[in-house]
């Protein structure tokens, strides 16, 4: 199973993407998450993309198609996988299908996650993330166990550089401007899926597993 989910930022794609890949053991890729590893390790990538994340921006489609096409090429990739965060753009959307064609393959999910950018920024400002292993919370709606502990792997809970209210903002516009076209781009192909994101986590995780044949 080959799915994308779709969604602004805040929607929820990585929360449902996770309990996805879970569910069905596919791997959950990340290509945020994927940036933020090499950040933390210093790499010559992590350093280009930090100056463009850290303002909100999108990193540039060469730097993330080479490490997507290289993620999905690893062998653990066979059965499929839950891209998250990833296409972003429509050049990303279709290098992804051209990738998939030359293997006879197509995306099978495009699981679009609706939620309001008001409510997007409320969502922001609550969210901790774990830059060890990616799991995310909500101090609200989604809260650890142990306050700032992650419950995956008891690393210490950390707000994201790019969560401040004004690179919110920005990121917003760049998804309504970059990312949203995406929509009518996988509508036109068949496997657009739209979920309301504004519902509780598990709620929103049942309407998906009930369009993924559960
Ligand atoms: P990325 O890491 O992909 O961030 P994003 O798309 O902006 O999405 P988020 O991770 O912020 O939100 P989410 O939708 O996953 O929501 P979450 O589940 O965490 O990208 C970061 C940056 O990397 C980009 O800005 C860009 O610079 C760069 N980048 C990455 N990929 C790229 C690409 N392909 N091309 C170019 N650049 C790229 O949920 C948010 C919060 O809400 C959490 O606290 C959560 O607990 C809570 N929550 C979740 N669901 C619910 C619910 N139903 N009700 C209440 N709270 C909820």
């Amino acid at each position: 199973m080959k799915i994308v989910m779709l969604g602004a930022p805040g929607a929820g794609k990585g929360t449902q993407a996770k309990k996805i890949a879970d569910r069905y053991q596919l791997p959950h890729i990340s290509t945020g998450d994927i940036f933020r590893t090499n950040i933390k390790n210093g790499t010559e990538l992590g350093m280009k993309a930090k100056t463009y994340m850290d303002k909100g921006n999108l990193v540039p489609d060469s730097l993330t198609l080479e490490l997507v096409v290289d993620r999905l090429n690893q062998t653990d990739c066979k059965n499929g996988y839950v891209f998250d965060g990833f296409p972003r753009t429509i050049p990303q959307a279709e290098a992804l299908t051209g990738a998939l064609e030359a293997k006879g393959e197509k995306v099978d999910f495009a699981i679009d996650i609706e939620v309001p950018d008001e409510e997007i920024v409320k969502r922001m400002s609550g969210r901790r993330a774990c830059l060890k292993c990616g799991a995310t919370y909500h101090i609200l709606f989604n809260a650890p166990k142990e306050n700032d502990i992650c419950d995956r792997c008891g690393n210490e809970l950390s707000m994201r550089e790019d969560d401040r209210p004004s690179t919110v903002l920005n990121r917003l516009s760049i998804y309504h401007k970059q990312t949203q076209p995406l929509i009518d781009y996988y509508q036109g192909m068949g496997c657009l899926v739209q979920f309301d994101g504004t519902k509780d986590v598990e709620e929103v995780f049942n309407d998906i597993l009930e369009v993924l044949g559960e």
